[in-house]
């Protein structure tokens, strides 16, 4: 059985109590754990000189992301949940069964599912509700969107640090006005830019991120895993990957030929994204729902 048939068979045994629009599919999830989610940061020892950069919350709530002001609270109730799970698969039991536990791949099948959008929200669910940080890398090196949806400038970043043009990982790293949340950029384009996903640096720049930071949350958005073979070998390098599936997109075959050479090891999860629409909302009204698309 693949990781994503496990998935999708536990999901399976799952349907029936599933009346939320958001859930994923974690194949090594495990029950709630507060306490792991109320950890201490003990590390967070950045030095970081730069300014904090401004994210334009207001605009970002206007295009349909999570901004804690009471509002919206399906799209937060489901993040959280999605949350819940990751957290408790990074500092819960099942850390230890896992490499690289903090450190979460968010990937799809094809370009345009959502993984941007799952990526930021993620980072901003876990920066506004908990009391961990987490740092936001922008590893879609080849269209890369992170710091545009958020309204920041762009500044060296990932590509930078892997060609050796930016020494050190603090030198790439900014603080936000989000005050639990750092960012990573992509960086300027590079002819080289996916190659760079696949390096050696790459491999030692996770190990540092899992070593260095094990209390922090590290999201990954990466591209795609159909048309970049990169992304497959940065799964090697995760603990944890999200798979977002735009409904009605992307064929559980398609995702199954996309995931099958996924690390084995991955604590997998799924996302269904754009599963519900309503013309109420200027996007549709967007929910998520496990990947089964019976
Ligand atoms: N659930 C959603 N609700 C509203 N807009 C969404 C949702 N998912 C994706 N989008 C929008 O769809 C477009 C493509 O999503 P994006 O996250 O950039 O895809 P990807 O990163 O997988 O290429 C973006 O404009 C994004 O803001
Ligand atoms: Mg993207």
């Amino acid at each position: 059985m693949s990781i994503i048939e496990k998935a999708l068979a536990k999901q399976q045994q799952k349907n029936g109590q599933n009346s939320e629009q958001v859930k994923n599919a974690l194949s090594k999830e495990e029950p709630a754990n507060d306490k792991a989610s109320s950890e201490i940061i003990t590390k967070d020892s950045i030095d970081i000189n730069k300014a904090a950069l401004f994210i334009d919350k207001k605009s970002l709530e206007d295009r349909g992301y999570l901004i804690d002001n009471g509002t919206r609270k399906s799209i937060k109730d489901e993040f959280r949940q999605i949350k819940r799970k990751l957290l408790n698969n990074a500092f819960g039991n099942a850390s230890k069964t896992l490499n690289h536990s903090n450190l979460i791949m968010v990937t799809s099948a094809k370009p345009n599912e959502g993984k941007t959008f799952v990526a930021i929200n993620l980072a901003l669910s876990i920066a506004l509700e908990q009391d961990k940080t987490v740092l936001l890398i922008d590893a879609d090196v080849l269209r890369p969107s992170v710091m545009r949806e958020l309204g920041i400038e762009d500044n060296p970043g990932l590509i930078e640090y892997l060609l050796g043009k930016s020494e050190q990982v603090s030198d790439i790293i900014y603080n936000t006005d989000i005050d639990k949340l750092k960012v990573i950029p992509a960086g300027t384009p590079h002819h080289l830019s996916n190659e760079l996903l696949a390096s050696e640096k790459m491999a030692n720049f996770a190990n540092e991120l899992a070593n260095r930071y094990p209390d922090r949350i590290v999201i990954f958005d990466c591209p795609p895993l159909i048309g970049v073979t990169e992304t497959i070998v940065l799964a090697n390098l995760m603990g944890q990957a999200l798979i977002v599936v735009e409904e009605n997109k992307t064929s559980i075959a398609n995702i199954q030929a996309a995931t099958e050479h996924l690390n084995e090891d991955l604590a997998l999860g799924l996302v269904l994204n754009k599963a519900i629409r309503s013309h109420k909302d200027l996007y549709g009204y967007y929910g998520y729902g496990y990947g089964t698309q019976d």
